[in-house]
C-alpha cells in the first residue's frame, strides 16, 4: 500500500523560490524508501500572490483559484526534477490518472485539481483513491496544536489526537480572525476521518521525522488515528 504525501508550498518554495536543500532532502528520503508514494505539492507564497494578482485583475475566485492551481504544478514539476526516474515526468490532473501512473512508477506528483478546494484535501482524495496506507502533511508547521502557536507561546502540542478531534480543532480554527489557518484544511480533516486514514503532521525542516512519519515510527510532530 503506498503512502500520501502533503507538501506544503511552504516547504517547497518558502520565499517565492524553490529550496533546494528541501527538493534534495526529501527526494533522498523517497529514493532510501521501500514504499510506493502519491504526492501533491502545495503552492505556497506564488500561488497566493498569483491568486491575488488575478482577482486585482478582476478575475472570480475560480478563475484566481485556477491561477493558483498553476503554481501548485509548478512545484510538482520541480519536485518531479529532483526524484528523476523514480517519479513519472507527467503531473497527472486526477486521481484516477495518478492511480494509474503508480503501478510503473514508484512515485507520482501531483498539484491542484478543481478550484475551491486545497491541496490538503486534494492528499486526502489522493489516498482514498489509491488505498494509502497513511498519509503524512510535511509543511513549515511542525505539529496540530491548541492554537496558533506562531500568536501563542503557550499553545500545547498534540502528540496524538482521534479524527473527531482533529475535526474540532478544525472547526475552533474557522472562527479565529482573518489571516490565521488551521494546518489541514476542514475537508480534509472529515475525508481522513470518513476513511480512517493515518495521518502524520510534521515540519518540512526535520528530514528523520518525515522518515519516521513516512514509516508510521514515532516522531515529534502528531500522529492521528482511531
Ligand atoms: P494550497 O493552499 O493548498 O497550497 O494551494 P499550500 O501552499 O500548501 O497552502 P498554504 O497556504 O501554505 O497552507 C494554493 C492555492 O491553490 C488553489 C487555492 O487557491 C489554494 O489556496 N487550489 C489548490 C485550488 O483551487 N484547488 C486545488 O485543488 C488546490
Amino acid at each position: 500500500m503506498p503512502v500520501v504525501l502533503s507538501i506544503g508550498g511552504s516547504s517547497i518554495n518558502p520565499d517565492g523560490k524553490p529550496d533546494i536543500n528541501f527538493l534534495k532532502g526529501i527526494s533522498k528520503v523517497l529514493k532510501e524508501s521501500k514504499d510506493e508514494f502519491g504526492i501533491v505539492t502545495g503552492g505556497g507564497s506564488v500561488a497566493r500572490a498569483y491568486a491575488n494578482a488575478a482577482k486585482e485583475l478582476g478575475a472570480s475566485e475560480y478563475d484566481a483559484d485556477a491561477v493558483a492551481i498553476v503554481a501548485t504544478k509548478l512545484n510538482a514539476h520541480i519536485l518531479i526534477s529532483a526524484l528523476g526516474d523514480i517519479a513519472h515526468p507527467n503531473v497527472p490532473m486526477t486521481f484516477e490518472r495518478a492511480r494509474m501512473h503508480l503501478g510503473k512508477h514508484k512515485v507520482v506528483v501531483m498539484g491542484g485539481t478543481i478550484p475551491g478546494i486545497t491541496t490538503d484535501s486534494d492528499s486526502a482524495l489522493l489516498a482514498e483513491a489509491i488505498g494509502a496506507k497513511r498519509l503524512v502533511n510535511v509543511s513549515n508547521v511542525d505539529a496540530v496544536y491548541d492554537s496558533d502557536p506562531r500568536k501563542n507561546p503557550n499553545a500545547k502540542k498534540f502528540e496524538k489526537l482521534t479524527y473527531e478531534q482533529l475535526i474540532d480543532l478544525a472547526v475552533k480554527s474557522d472562527k479565529r480572525t482573518a489571516g490565521t489557518h488551521f494546518v489541514f484544511d476542514m475537508l480534509a480533516c472529515k475525508l481522513v476521518a470518513r476513511s480512517k486514514i493515518e495521518t502524520h503532521f510534521v515540519s518540512g525542516k526535520n528530514m528523520k521525522d518525515v522518515a519516521n512519519a513516512i514509516n508510521g515510527k514515532k516522531h515529534s510532530g502528531t500522529v492521528v488515528k482511531s
